[in-house]
């Protein structure tokens, strides 16, 4: 059986909204404001000891499927501060930025696409005046920095605002180092910073997150092609290996008034959070575009020998691009669940077992039993030795069972008076709470076993092995 809840529940359920989802993420520790003892700062958030290895996971499922487990893509990991050039040829100094509205009355600032209306006819969204919203200008994103000593405008760099670039920049490098024929793609995650004009909903819209890009190089002829592949191979990720809610995502292509400067043809994957419809993954196709800038921008060659023609030609780019944090929130949102039992209720977070932070809590059923004790904290240590694992014994049993289930935990395991007869304790699923008993020296196996079955891990989705 598979962990994702999304065949089994009504897709009539909303996803819960962001507050109650920010305030289990704060509880239990995965996510909290930045600097939040100095009053926080808007668009940055901290990854606490859960979230850390929530993100963790979700960035490895993410290479290990666009990168380690294809012959066609491999990986890089570039500077965040580029030649300032870069931003130039590319188009981003002269046009990443956003519509800004300013309100002369109480000083808030809008992005004019958020407004309901044209600035001059409508009411400021915050304190109600009329007339009083300004014109549209434009601001650019990027944040600008000084290199070196002396900060005067030729010390000007910029924090990167998307991961893809450096792409662009080392295709000579990665192509020629690596022999690579076409298609092939170079795929790298890493920090991007942009000065958000209203970041917000949680961890939705950031001033620093992450990205998760590939660019994936193709013959021009074979754009269309190799475009429907990538929309439909990362819709399966996030459906197969994230196991999202398949009835909370869809696909929408971009209308031509909405491409970005450089895109020919855009579809986006899209959840539908509390907020409504929004993007979590963007596939865009880039053309010639990135690669004719740079080289005109640099005046070095990038282009790839071709073999039919004889001749050197500049590749058409593929480029699926998505949000580490914006995943890590869908995560959360989708596997977000409150269930009634029978005497009581239960959150849940119904997430995938590759994906859990914990994979398995050994909860021993007396904690003033020493040898229950010890034997409870040798089956944790052998279990850390495959995964990560916790022991807890600072509540009753119905309790400990909550704060696992509450953070996705997949797997409990209860050490009680008779493991010493019969050398076994009892695995206790989260999802459908059935109990099997298993042998003490198997459980470690049992639980490996378990999550590599249940996570559609290696690409291939895999049944759990008969008990
Ligand atoms: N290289 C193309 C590019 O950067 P994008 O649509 O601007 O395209 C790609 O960004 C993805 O990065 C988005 O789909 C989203 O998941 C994530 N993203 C973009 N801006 C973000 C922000 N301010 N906060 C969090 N995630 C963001």
């Amino acid at each position: 059986m598979l962990a994702r809840a999304a065949e089994d529940r009504p897709t009539a359920v909303p996803a819960p909204n962001f507050d109650v989802v920010a305030s289990l993420a704060k509880r239990r520790g995965f996510v909290f404001p930045s600097s939040e003892i100095y009053g926080g700062m808007a668009g940055f958030w901290d990854y606490g000891p859960l979230g850390v290895e929530l993100k963790n996971n979700v960035k490895a499922a993410w290479w290990r499927h666009m990168v380690q487990l294809r012959d066609d893509v491999v990986g890089i990991d570039a500077a965040i501060i580029m030649n300032p050039r870069v931003w130039e040829a590319s188009g981003h100094v002269a046009g990443f930025s956003d519509p800004m509205v300013d309100c002369r009355s109480c000083q808030n600032r809008f992005r004019e696409d958020d407004l309901k209306g044209p600035p001059s006819e409508i009411a400021c969204p915050n304190c109600g005046n009329r007339g009083s919203l300004t014109e549209a200008r434009q601001f650019n994103l990027m944040f600008a920095t000084t290199v070196g000593p002396v900060a005067d405008s030729s010390s000007v760099a910029y924090l990167r605002p998307e991961t893809a670039q450096a792409m662009f920049v080392q295709f000579d490098n990665v192509a020629t180092t690596t022999r690579r024929k076409l298609p092939f793609g170079i795929a790298q995650m890493g920090r991007s910073f942009r000065n958000e004009i209203t970041p917000g909903n949680f961890i939705f819209r950031l001033r620093e997150f992450e990205q998760m890009e590939m660019e994936f190089f193709v013959h021009p002829r074979d754009e269309d092609e190799w475009f429907a592949y990538w929309v439909e191979a990362r819709h399966r990720w996030w459906t197969d290996v994230l196991r999202i809610d398949g009835a909370r995502l869809r696909l929408r292509p971009h209308a031509a008034d909405e491409l970005s400067h450089y895109s020919k043809q855009t579809t986006d994957i899209e959840y539908e959070y509390p907020i409504g419809w929004s993007e979590l993954e963007g596939v865009a196709d880039r053309t010639d575009f990135d690669l004719k800038a740079h080289a005109a921008g640099s005046g070095k060659r990038l282009a790839i020998f071709d073999e039919e023609s004889g001749d050197h030609l500049v590749p058409y780019v593929i480029e699926p691009a998505m949000g580490v944090d914006r995943a890590v929130l869908t995560v959360l949102v989708d596997g977000y669940e409150e269930e009634q039992l029978d005497k009581e209720s239960r959150v849940m977070l119904r997430i995938a077992p590759a994906l859990a932070p914990i994979k398995a809590a050994v909860l021993p059923l007396l904690r003033n039993r020493p040898e229950l004790v010890e034997r409870a904290r040798r089956l944790t240590a052998d279990l850390k030795a495959l995964m990560p694992a916790a022991y807890d014994d600072t509540a009753s049993i119905g309790k400990l069972y909550r704060r696992q289930d509450e953070i996705g935990t997949p797997y409990c395991i209860t050490v009680d008076p008779e493991s010493f007869d019969d050398g076994a304790a009892t695995i206790r699923d989260r999802d459908s709470m059935t109990q099997e008993r298993v042998s003490l020296d198997l459980i470690p196996q049992r639980i490996s076993d378990l999550v590599a079955g249940r996570s559609a891990w290696e690409g291939v989705p895999r049944e759990a092995p008969a008990p």
